[in-house]
Formats: structure tokens, C-alpha cells, sequence
């Protein structure tokens, strides 16, 4: 798919997401490209004088929405909320997914976690009929990561996955740091039969603070293809 292509249906995606905002909502800002197309077409309404107030997933997401004068809290301060609106590495119509391609996976987690809603924003190559191409991203504390990841390797292997490659995310020639100063490893596994049950594996692995795969938290997916947005609900 072309970018520009991809883009489109990013932003078509996006659009169809606003529907579901309504004045005096409590919100949750994702992370990444789509996630951020939606909290740029958020804005205009905020400047109409809709009440919303935001919570955002990362730093990054906190620069933009603050840049463009939307109302931020704390998760703290305002939980549960309406609805996090963010987007996915890979969703299947289970609406299981793999988040994380861009390190934010715990505050995302967290954040959805504690929303009444979290309706996912994706163009159509995210959909898979099986979670797994994607590498499922693990983050780690850093003391002891080179004993962590030997220890969710043999986890794994446990669960049937004979040679997965766990790589340590790199940035700028260092170790990628996620915005709670954890590291990341990037684990090729191929296709996940259970993932709620791999999930559970690997977050009882000690060191290991969370993982990507998202089961049972979305609630909405929006899929944005040629002329159509494909909604997947529970
Ligand atoms: C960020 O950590 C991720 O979970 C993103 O939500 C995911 O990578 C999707 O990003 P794009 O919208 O840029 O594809």
C-alpha cells in the first residue's frame, strides 16, 4: 500500500472515531501516527468550546494535544474514563491485538485499562486473522535484562515456541528507553494461537513489566478501508 494511500485511510479511520465523542467526555489519547491524525482533528472541537478533558500515553502524545490547546489531566485525577481512542501494531476480529511498535504499550495499557471504552483506529493492513507477524513487543526493567530475556525465552519455549528472536530495541545506537525507563525486547513468535493465555506467561516472568498483546480491553475496532470503515465490535 502506498503511504499516501495509507495515510488516507489512517485519517478516514480517525474521522469515523470523532462520531463517538460527545461534549464532557473523559478521554484517553493513544500513541503513534493514527492515534495522533485523531487527536489533531480533536482539536477543532475543543476550540468550539467542547468540554473534554485528556489523558495521554505517552510524552509525545502529551507535546501534540497540549500544542493544540487540548485540556490534559491525570490518569489519577480522572479515572475511569468515556473512551481512549489509539491505534494497534496488529487487531484481530476477536479485537486481540498487538501494541507497542512504538514503545508506549504500558501507559497504553493502563489508560485503556482503566476506560469504559478503548476504541481502536487502524488502516486495513493491521487487521490479521491471526495475531503473531508482528513482533509482540516485551518491556523489561533494565537491572537484569540479559537474565529476564533468558528466562522469558525458556517461558516460551514452554508455550510452544521453539526459537523465538527476542531482540533489545535500539535508538540513536543505545537501548531504546520507554517513557518509564524500561528497555524492550521485540520477540518474532509467528502466529499466536492463545493469546490471552501467552499474555499470562509472560507477565509472570520476574522482570518483565508488561507486553503488547491487549486481550479483552478493546471494545471497538475501526477499520478504514477503499471507501469504507468497517466497525468490529465485541
Ligand atoms: C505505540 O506504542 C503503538 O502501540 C501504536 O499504537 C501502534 O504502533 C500503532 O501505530 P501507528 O498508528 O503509527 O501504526
Amino acid at each position: 500500500m502506498a503511504d499516501t494511500d495509507q495515510n488516507a485511510l489512517k485519517r478516514a479511520a480517525a474521522a469515523r472515531a470523532l462520531e463517538y465523542v460527545k461534549d464532557g467526555m473523559k478521554l484517553g489519547l493513544g500513541s503513534g501516527s493514527t492515534a495522533e491524525l485523531f487527536v489533531e482533528m480533536l482539536a477543532p472541537r475543543v476550540r468550539g468550546g467542547e468540554k473534554l478533558l485528556c489523558v495521554p500515553t505517552s510524552e509525545r502524545t502529551a507535546a501534540l494535544a497540549r500544542k493544540l490547546g487540548l485540556t490534559l489531566s491525570t490518569l489519577d485525577e480522572l479515572a475511569p474514563l468515556d473512551i481512549t481512542f489509539d491505534g494497534a501494531d496488529e487487531a484481530d476480529r476477536n479485537l486481540d491485538l498487538i501494541k507497542g511498535g512504538g514503545g508506549m504499550l504500558l501507559r497504553e495499557k493502563i489508560v485503556a485499562a482503566s476506560s469504559r471504552r478503548m476504541i481502536v483506529i487502524a488502516d486495513e493492513s493491521k487487521l490479521v486473522a491471526r495475531l503473531g507477524k508482528f513482533p509482540l513487543p516485551v518491556e523489561v526493567v533494565e537491572f537484569g535484562h540479559k537474565a529476564t530475556v533468558q528466562r522469558l525465552a525458556a517461558s516460551l519455549a514452554a508455550q510452544g515456541f521453539a526459537n523465538p528472536t527476542l531482540t533489545l530495541r535500539q535508538k540513536d545506537d543505545a537501548p531504546f528507553k520507554t517513557d518509564s525507563g524500561n528497555l524492550i525486547y521485540d520477540c518474532a513468535l509467528g502466529a499466536i494461537q492463545k493469546p490471552a493465555a501467552l499474555g499470562a506467561a509472560i507477565l509472570a516472568v520476574p522482570g518483565v513489566v508488561e507486553h503488547g498483546l491487549f486481550t479483552g480491553i478493546a471494545t471497538t475496532l475501526l477499520i478504514a478501508g477503499p471507501g469504507e470503515v468497517e466497525v468490529i465490535e465485541k
